[in-house]
């Protein structure tokens, strides 16, 4: 789970990492701490490598929407962007949800690959479907950004008994 400290790192780690917007540091501290039991960052020698933002939206808190997911350059390819979303899902923090959102361009192709493969873990039904449009929502300045759907999982008891 990120602190509050954890802030500028994350920050600096978003910047280095596009196509991710940066956001103001603020709103990276708030998620560091209000939303700390719903992010969560990767770290090896001391150094951050891996963050997840994510939260329950209050009008439907079945679901989880993963906003931000930045790695490192240094650690690309070795599985640690699919690890922390499974380590996320397997927090108490997220009993009872039963779906993941999340936005991503439609050329973001590490990005679908995550995704998908997360789904594919899961034994669960993904669905993709423009969400905010280039044009209506973004008045032109960033590309439509499609809302993955991933679920519903498997019931807890249906996942135990299968183990
Ligand atoms: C997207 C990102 C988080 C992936 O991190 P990662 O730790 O390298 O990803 P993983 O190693 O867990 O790989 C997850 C899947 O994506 C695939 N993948 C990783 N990089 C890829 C690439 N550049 N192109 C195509 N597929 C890729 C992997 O093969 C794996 O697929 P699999 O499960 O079918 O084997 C990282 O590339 C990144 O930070 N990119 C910049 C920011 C960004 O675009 N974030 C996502 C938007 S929310």
């Amino acid at each position: 789970m990120p602190r509050a400290e954890d802030g500028p790192a994350v920050t600096s780690l978003i910047v280095d990492c596009p196509p991710l917007d940066p956001n103001s540091a603020y709103c990276n501290l708030l998620q560091c701490s209000h939303f700390a039991d719903t992010c969560i960052v990767a770290e090896r020698n001391g150094r951050l490598l891996g963050w997840i933002s994510g939260y329950r939206p209050p009008s439907n808190p079945s679901r989880f929407f993963v906003w931000q997911v930045a790695v490192s350059a240094a650690a690309r390819g070795e599985g640690l962007a699919g690890r922390m979303l499974d380590a996320l899902l397997a927090r108490p923090s997220l009993r009872g949800v039963s779906h993941l959102i999340t936005t991503v361009t439609q050329d973001n192709e590490a990005s679908w690959a995550l995704f998908r493969g997360f789904a594919r873990r899961q034994n669960a039904p993904f669905a993709k479907a423009p969400l905010f449009d280039r044009d209506i929502h973004f008045a032109d300045k960033h590309d439509t950004e499609w809302q993955a759907e991933i679920g519903p999982f498997l019931a807890e008891t249906e996942n135990e008994k299968r183990t």
